[in-house]
């Protein structure tokens, strides 16, 4: 995979973007892991932060899973859940991100003996502030751990509800292959009843059937990644008739193996087929960057030119939870950014 520095930086990226997929856990970089086990007193089994970081090479989704979870033992207080998110927004907005709606596993935290409280509260803190601060919007999707019971599932939507933060949506994520959607239901069911957004992950690693079950069975609004969705015509068909999002992460893809290469991805076969797909960065920091590295490497390997990086960054915008006045105001402001040429094309 080509890095930040060997990337051609010459097509100017559009902006403002959304960033719909987006694991906070998987943002935590080496060193703040490192930063972060030192302030709670907690030995890491690397011998240092190159140590760790040679270990970010996965032979697939559960390989990177592990890792993922292992290293979240570090944080432990609410100080250290705000830390983590802030220090995203900033890179986020850096980005040209200006409406971020990220994922949290309060399962993996409360395994660890950590309240859903800690975590939930850290991170709208620092939600609040790049709000006042930064004018993002966004807000919290809590993911059910699809290789955990679904009555686990359902004691941690019941929890986060009764924290009092407040939620946006209910995700479904962690290790996909033998973790059918239908499984869950019950508690995607009782998250409509609460009023939250519901987005799942299936495509990813498993079958189109999983996308299938997300839309019909859980009430999915978004797929997450739904790469695999291209192995089923009356399934594309589907979602580009009902202009279902599709968060698609090119990087994560390539680290995880589900293509062999960014030349190989079918970003831009899904756009020809006309879905709703936009770019994400699933967890950054494991996968070789952030939400520009994705759409840079996309332009540079796919030849995206900026009509289609354009129209990414609209569709990241119009997939969002969003109020309609907030999308017009990211919309105008996208349109104003673009060159004279496309300014109208959409
Ligand atoms: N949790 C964090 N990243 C994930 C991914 N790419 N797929 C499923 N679950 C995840
Ligand atoms: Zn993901």
């Amino acid at each position: 995979m080509p890095t930040t520095a060997e990337l051609d930086t010459s097509v100017p990226l559009p902006a403002p973007l959304a960033e719909l997929h987006l694991h906070l856990e998987g943002t935590l970089e080496p060193a703040a892991i490192f930063e972060l086990a030192g302030r709670n007193g907690i030995v890491l089994p690397y011998a240092g932060v190159d140590d760790l970081a040679e270990r970010y090479r996965f032979t697939g989704l559960q390989s990177f899973l592990d890792l993922y979870f292992a290293n979240m033992s570090t944080l432990v207080t609410q100080a250290d859940f705000e830390d983590m998110t802030r220090r995203y927004l900033l890179r986020a907005h850096a980005a040209g991100v200006r409406h971020a709606e990220v994922f949290v596993d309060p399962q993996a935290h409360t395994a660890r003996g950590i309240a859903t409280g800690t975590v939930l509260h850290g991170v709208h803190a620092a939600m609040r502030r790049a709000a006042a601060e930064l004018h993002m919007t966004g807000g919290i999707i809590v993911c059910a751990l699809r290789d955990q019971p679904p009555a686990d599932a359902m004691d941690m939507l019941d929890t986060s509800l009764a924290t009092g933060v407040p939620l946006l949506g209910l995700g479904l994520s962690s290790a996909e292959a033998g973790h059918p959607p239908a499984d869950f239901r019950e508690v995607f069911a009782a998250a409509g009843e609460a009023g939250l957004r519901r987005v799942a992950h299936a495509g990813e690693e498993g079958p189109p059937e999983y996308i299938w079950q997300a839309l019909d069975l859980l009430g999915a609004e978004r797929i997450d990644h739904g790469v695999r969705c291209l192995e089923d015509p009356a399934l594309v068909a589907r979602l580009a008739a009902e202009r279902i999002p599709l968060t698609v992460c090119p990087l994560s893809n390539v680290c995880l193996r589900v293509v062999d290469r960014l030349a190989d991805h079918p970003l831009r076969r899904m756009l020809d087929a006309g879905l709703a797909v936009c770019v994400n960065s699933d967890d950054p920091a494991y996968f070789g960057g952030y939400l520009d590295d994705n759409l840079r490497a996309c332009a540079d390997t796919l030849r995206l030119d900026r009509a289609a990086l354009d129209l990414l960054a609209a569709n990241s915008i119009a997939a969002s939870f969003a109020s309609e006045a907030r999308k017009r105001d990211l919309l105008d402001q996208l349109a104003a950014h673009a060159p004279a040429d496309l300014r109208g094309a959409r």
